[in-house]
C-alpha cells in the first residue's frame, strides 16, 4: 500500500487572505461541511485572534462539524495560542498552528530578534500549545528563503517541545521545485528527531510553481500538503488543492502516495467556493474550468467520441463533472454535430445532415459556441422547414 499524504485545507484561513474572498459564519460552515465530504484531513478554520467573527467562526466550526480535524492559527505569543484554544477546545482532535518566521529577512526587519530569540520564543510557544493539545503544528513562516540549519535547529527543537507536526513554507512563493524537493531532503537527513513528526509543505503560487513544488517536495519526504479549493489565497493563491490531488491520482505510477479525497466532491466543492467568494474560476483552469474536459476542435472531438482517453488523461465524473464535456464550435465536425443532434432526439437522412451542417458551419463562424438552441432554429429552417 502507498503512503497517504495528509491534505490540510486552509480555504477558510489563507484563501480568505485572498483580496476579495471573505465569508461570513455561515458560508464559512456550510464549507467546512463539504470540506469533510471531500474527506480532507484537517480544516483550518481561521486565526482566532484577528477579530471576535473570526473567533466565532471557528468556534463554530469546531462544536458542529465532525470528521476531520479542525485547526486554529496562532502566532507565537500566549495570548494567540490561547484565544485559539478557546475556539477550538469542543473540537475533535483540535490542532493549534502556531508560526514564526525564520529567515534573516524577517528577523532583521519585521520581528527584530535574533536566532537565539526566536528559537526560545518558538519552543515556549510550542510547549504552552502541547499544555492544551497534543496535536500542535509549527510552522516556520518564510523557511524556504532561511538559513536551513537554523530551520534544522528550530525543528528539532520544537518537537522536543511538543509539536507533531512541521511545515516548511514557501511563504513567498519564490522556491523552484528542484531546489524545494533538496531541502525537503536535507530537514529529513539533518534533523535527527523528525521520525517524531509529520514534515508539512505549505506553498504560495507567485511564480506559479506551488502545485510543483509540493509535489517535489511529497517526493522527498513530505507527508502533509497545505493547500486550499481553487487555489485561493493571499497574493497569486496557495497550492490548488484539485490539482495536486489529481496529479497524485492519475500519474499514481509515479508519485506512489495516495490522499483520501474523494475525487467526486471536487466540482461541486470548487463551485461552492467559487459562488460563496464570488471569485470566478478561469475557464482554462486546470480540472476545475469551464474547459478542462472540453473539445472544440473536429479532430479532438471525433477522437474522443470514438474513445474518450484519445485526448483525456482524466475522466470528467472522477473530478464530479458529468455531462456537457463536447462544446460546439466552429472547429467542430459533423461525427460530434450528428451526436448532439441524436442527444437531442432527432434523426436525419444524410442530405438532411448535409444541409444542416453547411448551416451550422455558417452561424458557428460568427458564434463562439453554438448552443441546443442555435441548432433548435436550424433544424427548423433547414429540416422541419417551419
Ligand atoms: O504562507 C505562510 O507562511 C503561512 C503560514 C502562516 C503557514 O500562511
Ligand atoms: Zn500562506
Amino acid at each position: 500500500m502507498s503512503e497517504k499524504i495528509i491534505i490540510f485545507d486552509t480555504t477558510l484561513r489563507d484563501g480568505e487572505q485572498s483580496p476579495g474572498a471573505s465569508m461570513n459564519m455561515q458560508e464559512k460552515f456550510r464549507l467546512a461541511q463539504q470540506l469533510v465530504k471531500l474527506k480532507v484531513d484537517v480544516i483550518e478554520a481561521g486565526f482566532p485572534v484577528a477579530s471576535p467573527g473570526d473567533f466565532e467562526c471557528v468556534r463554530n466550526i469546531a462544536e458542529h462539524v465532525r470528521g476531520a480535524q479542525i485547526a486554529a492559527l496562532a502566532r507565537c505569543n500566549v495570548k494567540d495560542i490561547d484565544r485559539a484554544w478557546e475556539a477550538l477546545k469542543a473540537g475533535e482532535n483540535p490542532r493549534i498552528h502556531t508560526f514564526l518566521a525564520t529567515s534573516d529577512i524577517h528577523l532583521q526587519h519585521k520581528l527584530k530578534m535574533n536566532r537565539d530569540q526566536v528559537l526560545e520564543l518558538a519552543v515556549a510557544s510550542v510547549r504552552h500549545a502541547a499544555k492544551y493539545t497534543s496535536n500542535v503544528e509549527f510552522s516556520a513562516e518564510d523557511a524556504s528563503r532561511s538559513d536551513l540549519d537554523f530551520v534544522c535547529k528550530v525543528f528539532a527543537a520544537v518537537i522536543d517541545a511538543g509539536a507533531t507536526t512541521l511545515n516548511f513554507p514557501d511563504t513567498t512563493g519564490y522556491a523552484l521545485p528542484d531546489e524545494f524537493g533538496r531541502k525537503i531532503a536535507y530537514l529529513i537527513e539533518n534533523i535527527p528527531n523528525i521520525h517524531k513528526a509529520v514534515l508539512s509543505v505549505h506553498c504560495h503560487n507567485d511564480l506559479g510553481l506551488a502545485v510543483a513544488n509540493s509535489l517535489a517536495a511529497i517526493n522527498h519526504g513530505a507527508r502533509q500538503v497545505e493547500s486550499t479549493i481553487n487555489g485561493l489565497g493571499e497574493r497569486a493563491g496557495n497550492t490548488a488543492m484539485e490539482e495536486l490531488v489529481m496529479v497524485v491520482r492519475t500519474r499514481a505510477d509515479q508519485m506512489l502516495v495516495h490522499t483520501d479525497i474523494v475525487t467526486e466532491h471536487i466540482y461541486p466543492t470548487s463551485r461552492l467556493v467559487s459562488t460563496i467568494t464570488g471569485m470566478s474560476v478561469q475557464a482554462n483552469k486546470a480540472i476545475v474550468g469551464a474547459n478542462a474536459f472540453a473539445h472544440e476542435s473536429g479532430i479532438h472531438q471525433d477522437g474522443v467520441l470514438k474513445e474518450r482517453t484519445t485526448y483525456e488523461i482524466m475522466n470528467p465524473a472522477d473530478v464530479g463533472i458529468s455531462t456537457g464535456n463536447i462544446v460546439l464550435g466552429k472547429h467542430s465536425g459533423r461525427h460530434a454535430l450528428k451526436d448532439r443532434i441524436a442527444a437531442m432526439g432527432y434523426t436525419l437522412k444524410d442530405d438532411e445532415l448535409d444541409r444542416v451542417f453547411a448551416r451550422f458551419k455558417e452561424v458557428a463562424d460568427v458564434k463562439k459556441e453554438m448552443f441546443d438552441e442555435d441548432l433548435e432554429a436550424i433544424l427548423m429552417d433547414e429540416v422541419l422547414r417551419i
